[in-house]
């Protein structure tokens, strides 16, 4: 994939946001500067711990499964309820903000390697979580592709909700390992006082690769292509009252 690289990352997940949007820009720029203005340790509205952010992280990234889910579902009823960049989007928003940013930068770089150290099970997991970084990107690989077309091929629309629908399935296993095994393990062996040097080295990761706040931008980005497929009310998604026991 030559297409994407990280140095395009911000402009790659800017590139759909609506020109109302030059407001917030310019209120992202006000709150930097105010961020700057905060005494250093002072906590503002948005400071999150480094455990956190990886976990609000992927909240974004789940955000995206959930797009994936509905697609393949759409796709079998019908191929053209599918716009394919919409779900280009979507599946560029993986490929920068989860596998370039999320998995590359931060879990493979700061997480990975201490839980690797730690005895026991969890140490055991991080091959297998690596392994899935390499099976996600091969998918994301062949999603993009398919989806830069004008519209998915007829053979294709069945090979391509499979992808999806594997791709979410190994995603909804491999974040909930992470959220509720990996991170609290790194967690404890980082500890309190390195973990806040932690966070701060994330926070500049984020504005290096995205120039400003990438999960704000990750947010907007994801709520754009929530809207694009119908998919932005979440009351949509209520289950239905099971049925009654007689
Ligand atoms: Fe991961
Ligand atoms: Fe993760």
């Amino acid at each position: 994939m030559t297409g994407i690289s990280l140095a395009g990352a911000g402009v790659l997940l800017n590139a759909c946001r609506p020109p109302s949007n030059s407001s917030n820009s310019s209120s992202s720029a006000t709150n930097d500067e105010n961020k700057n203005d905060t005494a250093p340790g002072e906590a503002t509205a948005v400071d999150v711990t480094a455990t956190e952010d990886l976990m609000r992280e992927h909240g974004i990234l789940r955000r995206t499964l959930l797009v994936y889910q509905e697609s393949a579902t759409r796709l079998r009823q019908d191929p053209n309820s599918v716009p394919p960049d919409a779900l280009e989007k979507a599946v560029t928003l993986f490929r920068v903000f989860g596998e370039d940013y999320h998995e590359q930068k931060l879990e493979e770089v700061f997480v990975f390697p201490l839980v690797k150290k730690s005895p026991g099970t969890p140490a055991m997991y991080v091959d297998v979580l690596l392994g899935q970084h390499a099976r996600g990107r091969e998918i994301t690989e062949y999603l993009l592709a398919i989806t830069k077309l004008d519209r998915i091929p007829s053979h294709s629309v069945e090979p391509v909700a499979k992808a999806l629908e594997s791709f979410v399935r190994m995603y909804e296993h491999h974040t909930a390992i992470e959220d509720t095994v990996i991170f609290p393990v790194w967690k404890s062996a980082v500890g309190e006082a390195e973990l806040d040097v932690i966070a701060a080295k994330f926070e500049e990761i984020e504005v290096q690769l995205f120039g400003e706040d990438g999960f704000e931008v990750a947010l907007k980005r994801m709520e754009e292509i929530e809207t694009a497929l119908g998919m932005s009310n979440l009351e949509m998604f209520t289950a239905p009252a099971p049925p009654t026991l007689r």
